[in-house]
């Protein structure tokens, strides 16, 4: 009865990763228990995650090609758009969130349009506009743009209201920081950049004043769910958003947060469902009202639905 915070299967979002070829399920090395599906193996895994009672999943896409603007990620039949139908046919319920952001699909690996060794904000948002709305079109139910381009939440809003999705929200990495707790996701996705690092763009750990000016002009911009990433090393900034500003707040409990407690556990030196537990539900303490975890399937069978 005096327990302040619940964790609950409701709160979670759970990360896919989806890959070109077919009859694909490749366990990621440094993420046990995650796997990069082809879009064959989406419907399975879509019923199972609606019976264990997650309601969302979070769309990775590994495209078969890269190249210097990540052409493959507007691709009407590319790896993602082709996850969204496949999982919205097997499993209409299932909220289909899908991570708008080139990375995955250039070859230099930045999360923009690159022009003599620098990242251009500018020209990146077209890109980006277009990739939303390739995904809605696809039928995804929500966007979420993880790049941390300036303005690019109003220039994704503009593109999905002109092309009729004035109804597809935006979940908007609004303060993402430069973290060396991305690591396992970026050799999930070979994503890492081949140059220099992504401090241009995403912010630096030591900021918190600058993390409230991201989340103010996201919202300004007609953001509708604010995101803290990493959750961890950050939970300050949840805390802060979640008491200086009215929208929900999600956090991403990033792979490198997944894998420590994976590896510790293997390892004996924790106990790794205890200490899940115990993570989940202090980022929710911390302010959180929504969790995009790689625990996310573990929780809910813990949490006992399913
Ligand atoms: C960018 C993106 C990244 C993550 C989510 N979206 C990688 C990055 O910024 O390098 C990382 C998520 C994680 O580590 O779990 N598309």
């Amino acid at each position: 009865m005096v327990r302040e915070t619940k964790l609950s299967v409701d709160d979670l979002i759970y990360p896919i990763f989806v890959t070109f070829g077919e009859s694909v399920r490749d366990e990621i090395s440094s993420m046990p228990g995650n796997f990069r599906l082809s879009v064959d193996m989406l419907a399975d895994e879509a019923r199972e995650i609606v019976s264990l009672g997650i309601p969302a999943v979070i769309l990775f896409g590994i495209p078969e090609t890269k190249d210097a603007t990540g052409s493959s990620a507007i691709d009407p039949d590319g790896v993602v758009q082709n996850a969204i139908k496949e999982i919205k046919t097997a499993a209409p319920e299932l909220i289909v969130i899908t991570d708008v952001c080139i990375d995955e699909y250039t070859d230099h690996g930045h999360c923009g349009i690159v022009e003599d060794g620098r990242v251009l904000n500018d020209p990146t948002l077209e890109v980006l506009g277009e990739m939303a709305v390739s995904h809605a079109r696809a039928g995804a139910d929500m966007v979420a743009p993880s790049d941390m381009m300036d303005g690019r939440i109003g220039h994704i809003r503009k593109m999905l209201d002109r092309e009729g999705f004035s109804d597809t929200p935006i979940m908007a990495y609004s303060a993402k920081y430069a973290s060396g707790f991305y690591g396992p996701f970026r050799e999930a996705c070979d994503s890492a950049p081949q140059f220099g690092d992504r401090s241009t763009y995403q912010m630096d750990p030591a900021n918190s004043r600058e993390a409230m000016r991201e989340v103010f002009l996201d919202i300004q911009e007609n953001a509708d769910i604010v995101m803290v990433k990493p959750a961890l090393a950050y939970m300050d900034i949840i805390c802060r958003v979640k008491d200086e500003f009215s929208l929900p707040v999600a956090a991403y409990n990033v792979s490198g947060e997944f894998s420590m407690v994976k590896a510790a556990a293997e390892k004996g030196w924790i106990d790794g469902e205890r200490v899940m537990m115990e993570i989940l539900l202090s980022i929710k303490r911390a302010g959180a009202d929504m969790i995009l975890t790689y625990h996310a399937k573990e929780a809910a069978r813990k949490l006992g639905k399913g």
